[in-house]
């Protein structure tokens, strides 16, 4: 499993407990982790970076590709929202090498942009896509999640 933009780790570290001792989470950020799980590996860099990139290639192939990232907020709702969107992009663009053919892809991204437009993209490039917002999201938040299931790759 890979975590892009993963600090401080929560998700990091549920996603260890559910891949078991035997699986591997990738996880990857900007800033430290509080924690690694034994069976998670951490980079600390920006997933822009190509040498960063070549460091969870090697890890992959993934399974799941879970990426909660979020730029720096200006307050600008406008570029916050731009931005957010880039990121969403990027993670889908990284299935392209890094996801397995039936592989699954959770996005984290600002509503009040091109959340439906990458929609449709995640449709076209997996078997089910569709936006959540968990019941946990407080309801002034304006983040949602775009959910690819069963990647086409192709
Ligand atoms: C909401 S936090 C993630 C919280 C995390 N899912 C957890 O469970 O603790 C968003 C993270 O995205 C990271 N981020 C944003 N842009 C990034 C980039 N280009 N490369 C790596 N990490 C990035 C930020 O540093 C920040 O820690």
């Amino acid at each position: 499993m890979l975590d892009l933009g993963a600090a401080p780790g929560s998700w990091t570290q549920f996603s260890a407990s559910r891949v078991g001792p035997h699986g591997l989470v990738v996880a990857v950020d900007l800033s430290p982790m509080s924690s690694r799980p034994e069976n998670a590996i951490v980079y600390t860099g920006d997933f822009y970076e190509p040498d960063v990139l070549q460091s969870i290639a090697s890890h992959g192939p993934y399974n799941v590709l879970l990426s909660d990232a979020a730029p720096a907020t200006t307050g600008n709702r406008s570029l916050d929202t731009t931005r957010s969107a880039a990121i969403a992009e990027h993670a889908l663009y990284l299935c392209g090498t890094m996801l397995c053919e039936g592989g699954h892809l959770v996005v984290k991204i600002f509503q009040g942009g091109e959340e439906q437009n990458l929609l449709k993209e995640f449709r076209r490039q997996f078997r089910t896509g569709r936006l959540f917002k968990p019941k946990a999201c407080r309801a002034e938040s304006f983040e949602t999640y775009l959910i690819g299931l069963d990647y086409r790759n192709s």
